[in-house]
């Protein structure tokens, strides 16, 4: 298949590692600066031991990169509605465009599949999410993910293009829980982050993959998801490897956050997109908009934009009204 990878940072640059190993072409697309750093030093800076699989086409030119079969849209999320209409006239009907970015659309507060399908000319969109560093992945180490759209063939073309020795995928048509799993988990992932920067231990880690798992999911239900997809990879799977990884960008955010430095200061320093600060916005407005009780969320919310201070986040998620489970 000609594949196009739209987005060539370290996902895209893990994911062009199995599409070659399963000999697909693979054309890299990103912006110019990036792409030039790239041909000049043939690694991305926060994959250093990874080199650019041999055989992947670079370029920064949209319509060089147009011609594919299938799409993979491996964009920052704030960056989709700035890069991506480049292509729309590409994601025709016979094509595919799987969605690897974990996200929602901030400004107009839809999920990116909705955005994807709204600015395409009829393309079938599939999500592949789950639990996959691209650190891990890039280096073969087993992982298994989900590959979930609403056209049963899209789901079982994306779970035979990916699969390799070492990547194993599964199929679901429930593209709308896959997607929100894989968004808001990494809104928890700063609370755990901020958890562990506090010095607490893992009784209050797992209390927040576990409520954060809770709360995710009573939203997915009430937008009309299945419960049990949350159970599985792209849900309880994506939010126990970024709750408790060193690889979570959303993690050592949360962890400087709880060290007392400023949100700002704290973007700096990581440097690439900390997912997890727009879609704490995003997920707020979902959960006032399907009136879903989301107070992991909610305090994630305050920390970040109102400046409370994340002791007093965990004094008041601790302080809540007494509940059954
Ligand atoms: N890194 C991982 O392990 C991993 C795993 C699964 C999913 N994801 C998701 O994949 C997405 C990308 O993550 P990443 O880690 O590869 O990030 P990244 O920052 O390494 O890559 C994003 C790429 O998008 C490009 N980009 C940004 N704005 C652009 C624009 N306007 N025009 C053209 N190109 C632009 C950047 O140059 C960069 O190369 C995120 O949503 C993330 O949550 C990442």
């Amino acid at each position: 298949m000609k594949t196009t990878i739209i987005g060539f940072g370290s996902w895209g640059i893990a994911l062009a590692h199995l599409l070659v190993q399963n000999g697909h072409t693979v054309t890299g697309w990103d912006n110019p600066a990036y792409i030039e750093k790239l041909r000049k030093n043939g690694i991305n800076e926060y994959l250093p031991n990874v080199a650019i699989p041999d055989g992947v086409r670079l370029t920064d030119n949209v319509e060089a990169a147009a011609d594919a079969d299938l799409f993979v849209v491996a964009l920052s999320t704030k960056a989709i509605p700035a890069a991506a209409p480049a292509f729309s006239q590409y994601f025709t009907q016979e094509k595919i465009v799987v969605i690897v970015s974990k996200g929602l659309e901030e400004s107009r507060q839809i999920r990116l599949s909705q955005y994807l399908s709204e600015i395409s000319a009829g393309c079938k969109i599939a999500v592949l999410t789950g639990p996959s560093h691209a650190e891990e992945v890039a280096q073969g180490i087993p992982t298994t993910v989900l590959a979930a759209s609403e056209c049963e063939e899209a789901a079982k073309i994306v779970q035979t293009v990916f699969s390799t020795e070492s990547f194993r995928v599964y199929t679901s048509s429930d593209l709308l829980g896959a997607e929100m799993g894989g968004a808001l988990k990494n809104v928890i992932a700063l609370a755990a982050g901020i958890s562990d920067g506090l010095g607490f231990g893992d009784n209050a880690k797992a209390a927040l993959i576990t409520r954060g798992i809770a709360e995710i999911t009573r939203l997915g239900i009430a937008m009309g998801a299945k419960p049990q997809t949350f159970a599985g990879l792209s849900g309880t799977g994506d939010l126990i490897v970024t709750c408790t990884s060193v690889h979570s960008r959303n993690w050592r955010a949360g962890n400087l956050l709880a060290k007392g430095n400023s949100l700002e200061a704290t973007l700096t320093e990581i440097g690439a997109a900390v997912e997890g600060v727009n879609t704490a916005k995003t997920a707020l407005s979902f959960a006032k908009k399907y009136d879903v009780e989301m107070p992991i969320v909610e305090e994630i919310n305050r920390v970040l934009f109102e400046n409370k201070s994340p002791k007093a986040a965990v004094a008041d998620l601790m302080r809540r009204e007494p509940k059954d489970e």
